[in-house]
């Protein structure tokens, strides 16, 4: 169970109708958390929320309007939050820094970066005022390196950043935030590309150390845990969920991940 005390408390998933998100979503279903399914795109957030037996609600993290009029809804229709999963972002497609659209470059610091922090000032006005709550957001393996996603990256490492700021600004004050680091997961949109031919499962596996992607699952899992009371004493890190790709960078010098003779 997600507390000792409270039945059913109250946990807001923005970007619930993703693939980690719906994961999420169930994952925390399973932990006795009240769920609410929150996304820009309302009709697959209605379907989420109607296969997972939960609600949804219209966010859009582009608008501060928006992201205010959603936590002010949860806290008078649903109930007091006290967990927040920070998962919608607005994703990007691999390029080089001078081919970067301007538009999409101002869409994705709006929505990544402005949102995000947006969206734990705003929901965290209420576990402020009960001096309870946990947070937690969603960086990615970007975060910690170069990469071809330009404008996307450099939002993830910021979110990093700003989730140790706000664990120290909020720790005294019951609210734990903490970060989770996806790397390749296998969600609908990601398998879609993968149909499209636009990314290649093979040449991710390669970076791995376990020879496997990630499955939405296992990122939720990790939220789970960190929203939840067994994390109790967790807070201001960065959890990688990313099948070991942080840990194989140096081995491509030396020839990379060494494969088991009978593969
Ligand atoms: N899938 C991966 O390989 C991967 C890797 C690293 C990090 N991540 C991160 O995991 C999180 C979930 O990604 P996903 O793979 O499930 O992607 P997804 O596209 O399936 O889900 C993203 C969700 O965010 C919503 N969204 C986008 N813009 C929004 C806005 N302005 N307001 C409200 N909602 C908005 C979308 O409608 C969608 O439902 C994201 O933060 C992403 O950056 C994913």
């Amino acid at each position: 169970m997600a507390t000792g005390s409270e039945a059913a408390p109250v946990a807001a998933i923005t970007g619930g109708a993703g693939g980690i998100g719906e994961a999420t979503v169930a994952r925390l279903v399973r932990d006795g958390w009240q769920v609410v399914v929150l996304d820009r795109d309302v009709d697959q957030a209605k379907a989420v929320a109607e296969r997972q037996g939960v609600i949804a609600h219209e966010i859009d993290l582009a608008d501060t309007r928006s992201i205010r009029d959603a936590a002010q809804w949860v806290e008078r229709e649903v109930g007091p939050c006290r967990g927040l999963a920070a998962v919608a972002a607005h994703l990007e497609n691999p390029h080089m820094p001078e081919d970067q659209d301007a538009d999409e470059w101002d869409a994705i610091v709006r929505v990544n970066l402005t949102g995000t922090f947006r969206t734990l000032t705003e929901f965290g006005q209420g576990m402020l005022a009960r001096r309870a709550g946990s947070i937690v957001t969603i960086g990615s393996i970007t975060a910690f390196n170069s990469s071809p996603l330009q404008a996307y990256g450099p939002t993830k490492a910021a979110i990093l950043n700003m989730s140790r700021n706000f664990a120290v600004a909020w720790g005294r004050r019951g609210i734990r935030v903490n970060c989770v680091c996806p790397g390749p997961t296998r969600t609908p949109a990601v398998e879609a590309s993968y149909a499209r031919g636009e990314r290649s499962p093979d040449t991710m596996i390669r970076e791995t150390a376990l020879g496997r992607l990630v499955m939405p699952e296992q990122v939720a899992n990790a939220i789970g845990f960190l929203l939840s009371d067994d994390a109790g004493a967790i807070t201001g890190i960065e959890l990688p969920v990313d099948a070991g790709v942080l840990a194989t960078q140096v081995w491509g010098l030396y020839g990379g991940v060494p494969q088991p003779a009978d593969d």
